[in-house]
């Protein structure tokens, strides 16, 4: 199923994020992608606020990769967030452990993922983001 939103703010984005986070369960893999600044970290802050997401825990590669220990209705939840910006070969990928970070009882999700799109999941929740004026925002949403 596709679905197409077009968002006003930074806040509404984060909305839309929110929505779409209530259907994700551990195990599932979001890609997101869409052009420098088009709204890929803003959706993925939403997607944190619904896990009760708080501090990062620290990691060596914090710009590529994060860890977050959130929760829902009491449960754990552990998000994965991704950024794949830098990375330029699925064998840069190995150096930091992607794949297992990827795949396991925790959420993914992969800012640049469409990169590496062979690496993901087939089943994985495609997120695309552009530009539609300065505040506005076009978000695809298929999975
Ligand atoms: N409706 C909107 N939704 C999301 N962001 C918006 C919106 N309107 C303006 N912005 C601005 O666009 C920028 C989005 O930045 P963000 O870091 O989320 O982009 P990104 O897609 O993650 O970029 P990068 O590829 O560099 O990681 C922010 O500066 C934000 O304030
Ligand atoms: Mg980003």
């Amino acid at each position: 199923m596709v679905r197409e939103f077009y968002s006003r703010s930074v806040e509404e984005t984060r909305e839309y994020a929110q929505q779409f986070a209530t259907g994700l369960r551990p195990g599932d893999v979001v890609c997101l992608s869409g052009a420098l600044g088009a709204g890929k970290t803003e959706f993925m802050r939403g997607i944190a606020q619904v896990f009760n997401c708080g501090e990062q825990l620290s990691s060596p590669t914090f710009s590529i990769f994060n860890v977050y220990d959130g929760s829902l209705r009491g449960e754990p939840v552990t998000l994965h967030h991704f950024d794949l910006y830098r990375m330029e070969s699925p064998a840069e990928l190995d150096t930091i452990g992607f794949e297992e970070y990827l795949y396991g009882p925790f959420i993914s999700v992969v800012e640049w993922g469409e990169k590496f799109h062979g690496v993901l999941p087939r089943n994985a929740k495609k997120v695309f983001i552009e530009s539609a004026g300065e505040n506005e925002r076009r978000i695809v949403i298929d999975g």
